[in-house]
C-alpha cells in the first residue's frame, strides 16, 4: 500500500506526468528487459517472453496523468484563475486545498464567497470552473516570482484507509499504474512479450495510449482503469459496479466494445481459480482500450476495471481486494496465454 499511497498522492496533470513516470521507473527498473520513455512522455517497460518464433504481444496500459488544471492568468492581488485537464464537477473543488506547482510547489485553496453575505439566488447555485479562483495568501507580485501562467495545479489531500476501503485523490487512474506495476513484477515464465505501458493524457482524449499503441503494436490490448460503483444512497441508477465485488471485466464503454473472445476468456480463467469479479457496463466513460482498438493493426482490446466510488473527486475510494484480484486476474491470463492459446 505504500507504492499506492506515493502514486496517489504525486503530482501530475495530463502533459505533466513527470513525477509518476519517475515512480514507475524506479518501481520497475532491474524487473524488465528493457524500458524507454517516448517524446509524449508515455513509459513502455518491455518483458520479453520466452515462446519461441514470433511472439504475441501483450500491452498493460494503465493512464499516468490526473484530472487537475494549468494557471490561466495572475491578477495584482495574486488570485490564480485555472484552466481545467478533464471532468471535474465543480461542485466538488469550492473549498478545496490545492498545490500551485511553480518554480517551487505552494499551497493555495479554491475561494469562496462565504454563505453570509450569498443572496438567496446565489445559494445552491454552482459556479462555473472559470468562476474559481486559487487564494495562495500572496500579493500577485510574489506570486508571480514563483508561479507563471501554464503551470500546473493539483488538488491535494492525503491517501488514507478508511474501513474496509482506501481513499485518495487520482485513484483514477494511478490504481492502474499501480496494478500495472505488480503484474510487471509478479510475471515468470510467462511465453508471450509483455509491454507495461504508463500512458500521458488519458482524461483529455486517451491520447497517449494512441501514439504508444502504434510503438508497441499489441496482438491484446489490456486497459487497467477504474469504474464507477454507485452503489452508494440515491444514485437512482444502476450502481454498474459495486466496492468490494471483485474486479470489473469491461463489455463495453463508450469508447470500446471489449473483444467478446477476450471477455470470454477472461471470466473463464477467473471462474477456474476462484478470482472474484463482476461484469461491467458503463454507459459513458472511456478508457485506454478505445485507443487499443484503434490504434495500428487493431488490437483486441478489454479493461480489467476497479470499482470506485465518487470518481474524479478527492475522495475516489475503493477496496484493495478489487486491486489484488485484478493483478491475479491479469497474471493468470498472461502466464496461461501462448501461441493457439486462443484465437481472437
Ligand atoms: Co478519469
Ligand atoms: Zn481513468
Amino acid at each position: 500500500m505504500k507504492l499506492l499511497k506515493k502514486l496517489s498522492e504525486a503530482c501530475g496533470i495530463p502533459g505533466r506526468e513527470d513525477a509518476i513516470r519517475k515512480i514507475v521507473s524506479s518501481e520497475l527498473k532491474g524487473k524488465v528487459t528493457s524500458m524507454k520513455t517516448d517524446p509524449m512522455g508515455n513509459i513502455i517497460a518491455f518483458k520479453r517472453g520466452s515462446g519461441k518464433g514470433t511472439r504475441k504481444r501483450v500491452m498493460l496500459a494503465g493512464h499516468m496523468d490526473e484530472i487537475g488544471f494549468v494557471v490561466q492568468s495572475i491578477d495584482d492581488k495574486g488570485f490564480i484563475r485555472i484552466h481545467p485537464l478533464g471532468g471535474f464537477d465543480p461542485k466538488t473543488l469550492i473549498t478545496k486545498r490545492v498545490m500551485v506547482h511553480g518554480t517551487k510547489s505552494i499551497v493555495g485553496v479554491i475561494g469562496s464567497k462565504p454563505p453570509h453575505i450569498m443572496k438567496p439566488e446565489e445559494r445552491g447555485k454552482v459556479p462555473e470552473i472559470s468562476q474559481l479562483f486559487v487564494d495562495v495568501g500572496l500579493p500577485g507580485k510574489k506570486v508571480r516570482k514563483t508561479v507563471s501562467v501554464g503551470d500546473q495545479v493539483t488538488l491535494d489531500v492525503a491517501f488514507s484507509p478508511v474501513g474496509d476501503y482506501v481513499t485518495g485523490k487520482a485513484m483514477d487512474d494511478r490504481i492502474g499504474v499501480y496494478i500495472m506495476i505488480e503484474v510487471m513484477k509478479k510475471l515468470r515464465g510467462h511465453k508471450v512479450d509483455v509491454y507495461g505501458v504508463g500512458t500521458v493524457q488519458e482524461e483529455v482524449g486517451i491520447r497517449g495510449a494512441m501514439t504508444s499503441t502504434f510503438d508497441v503494436a499489441p496482438d491484446i490490448g489490456i486497459a487497467l482503469d477504474v469504474t464507477l460503483a454507485c452503489d452508494i444512497p440515491g444514485a437512482n441508477s444502476d450502481p454498474i459496479t459495486k466496492l468490494g465485488e471483485g474486479c470489473a471485466i469491461k463489455i463495453l464503454d463508450s469508447a470500446s466494445i471489449s473483444n467478446p473472445k477476450l471477455v470470454k476468456k477472461f471470466v473463464q480463467i477467473a471462474k477456474k481459480n476462484k478470482i472474484k469479479h463482476q461484469m461491467e457496463i458503463l454507459p459513458r466513460g472511456g478508457t485506454d482500450a478505445g485507443a487499443m482498438q484503434r490504434g495500428h493493426g487493431a488490437a483486441a482490446a478489454i479493461t480489467i476495471s476497479i470499482p470506485c466510488r465518487y470518481v474524479h473527486s478527492v475522495v475516489e475510494m475503493i477496496s484493495m481486494k478489487d486491486v489484488q484480484a485484478a493483478v491475479n486476474l491479469i497474471v493468470k491470463f498472461i502466464q496461461t496465454a501462448h501461441e493457439g492459446s486462443y484465437e481472437l
